[in-house]
């Protein structure tokens, strides 16, 4: 089976959230089941040259604008999987991956580009797999070509859903010149009066996923559809929810280069070096026996930041460090400053994005880490916090919903905290509830062997995905 997964963000490339690392794990999951699976993304000015080999694809032609645009492509595998990087640099070589009002320009170029690499190297996809909103213009736009090019007629595609919020919008009368002008693809694209990009792939997509099961559930609710719920409920029996795993070959605290000290279930001895490396590293004093509550998220209002911002003095009243990475909205940034400023010796921080050491060293010197979202799809933060024995608090909803349960000191059960309502008062309970436990040796020392114990690997996503492929290629279109 041969599958071209599609991102518009892949680690080890080109990373601004958990988008990148999962289509930086999955094909090479896929490979490990023996799929002949395929990355491809934009070739970012961004990207590390280091990751780039000299292998180049010269003059793929790709249709756009009313001519043939010859497009360079450059090959590596430093994703543990065939990688394909699309050159445009009037598209792709600026300061930042996204943010700019041709971004659907540059988007649907890179998804016709896709298809047209495939076809020049005449490997012939069994799936397209696109993800999130950049990609719907593949997927649209590979369903039209099964009506007139036979080399795609065999293909069918699966469109994953990483955020319903982020829904590539852009001014319709652009549909005729991006080559969507005629029905049916012109009113596939149309919502709210302008086009999507999103529920294009939506409605042309032979099947749907999103990364967890309660996301999925949530998304079909007009609450937290993002006026797309209708559309996803009535393709309900073609969408399912699969939770996204976690690559331990680059999260694993045995063997990760990043930390100041490895550590392990059975010992657990290196991670107060973490943490002292990480209390200096902020300019913190090192006072190890003080909790450490960490944050690393987008600076955007999904992540809970207004919360953070109410509970900030209390936060701090707990007696407890406070260290947040983040890059985002300004008025989240000043905050963090704000904060910084007022308790220089409680409050670290790192504005900007910091790449992965920093992460790395966050997530293994933190004892709590904390992820009030208002809407998570599926959070990869927590997963990557029990592998590393720093226990997650979180706020009930999507995939946090679903890969973190409640400690319960009876049974010694449970890897984390979580809370329902979204209110400073619910967040702040479970915070000194944290806290009550970690003054409990015992009790904190079984909760962070239970998450580190926790199997969410590849593998098992893997297979789901797999499965949903194969299930696909055996229906009609
Ligand atoms: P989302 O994709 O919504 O941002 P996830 O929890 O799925 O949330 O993934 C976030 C990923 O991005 C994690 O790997 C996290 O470590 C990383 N990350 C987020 N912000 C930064 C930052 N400022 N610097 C470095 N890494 C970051
Ligand atoms: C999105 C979501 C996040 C998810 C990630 C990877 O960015 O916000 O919850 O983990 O995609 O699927």
């Amino acid at each position: 089976m041969r599958v071209a997964l599609l991102s518009s963000e892949v680690v080890p490339f080109a990373k601004t959230g958990g988008l990148a690392d999962v289509a930086g794990a999955l094909p090479k999951a896929l490979r490990e089941h023996d799929r002949d699976a395929v990355v491809i993304l934009p070739h970012y000015d961004q990207i590390d040259r280091g990751f780039l080999t000299d292998k180049v694809i010269e003059n793929v032609p790709v249709e756009w604008r009313g001519g043939v645009r010859p497009t360079r492509v450059w090959q590596s595998d430093a994703a543990g999987a065939p990688g394909y990087l699309i050159e445009a640099p009037e598209y792709f070589s600026r300061p930042s991956i996204y943010g700019y009002g041709d971004d659907h320009e540059r988007f649907a170029f890179f998804s016709r580009a896709t298809l047209a690499l495939c076809k020049h190297l005449d490997w012939q996809p069994d799936i397209i797999h696109g993800n999130d909103w950049p990609c719907g213009f593949a997927v649209i736009e590979l369903r039209a070509r099964r009506r007139y090019d036979s080399f795609y007629q065999p293909t069918r595609t699966l469109f994953s859903i990483h955020n319903i919020a982020y829904q590539g919008a852009f001014d319709r009368r652009d549909l005729w010149w991006l080559g969507f002008g005629d029905p049916p693809e012109r009113d596939d694209f149309m919502f709210k009066g302008a086009a999507s990009a999103l529920k294009a792939g939506l409605i042309a997509a032979d099947a749907l996923t999103t990364v967890s099961r309660r996301y999925a559930e949530e998304v079909q609710t007009p609450e937290q559809g993002y006026g797309l719920d209708w559309l996803l409920r009535a393709r309900r029996n073609r969408f399912v929810g699969v939770t996204n795993g976690v690559d331990y070959d680059i999260w694993n605290p045995e063997t990760d280069p990043h930390i100041a000290a490895n550590f392990s279930a059975e010992d657990l001895a290196g991670k107060r070096e973490c943490k002292l490396d990480l209390l200096r590293r902020f300019g913190l004093p090192q006072e190890p026996d003080r909790p450490i509550i960490a944050i690393v998220s987008r600076l955007v209002a999904q992540k809970g930041y207004d919360l953070i911002r109410q509970a900030a003095g209390a936060i701090l009243d707990t007696g407890s460090f406070f260290i947040a990475l983040g890059a985002g909205d300004k008025e989240y940034e000043d905050f963090l400053q704000r904060w910084h400023d007022s308790a220089p010796q409680r409050v670290g921080i790192y504005k900007g994005y910091a790449g992965e050491p920093l992460a790395h060293q966050i997530e293994a010197g933190a004892d709590m880490f904390l992820m009030p979202s208002l809407y998570e799809p599926c959070g990869l933060n927590q997963m990557y916090s029990m592998r590393y024995a720093t226990v997650p608090i979180v706020r009930a909803t999507g995939g946090l919903d679903d890969t973190v349960e409640n400690f319960d000191p009876e049974r010694g059960a449970g890897n984390g905290f979580k809370f329902y309502p979204y209110t400073t008062s619910a967040l702040l309970e479970k915070i000194r509830e944290a806290l009550y436990f970690y003054g409990k040796p015992e009790a904190w020392t079984q909760m962070q062997r239970n998450g580190m114990t926790m199997d969410n690997s590849w593998s098992a996503a893997a297979k789901k995905y797999l499965e949903i492929y194969e299930e696909i290629l055996k229906s009609p279109t």
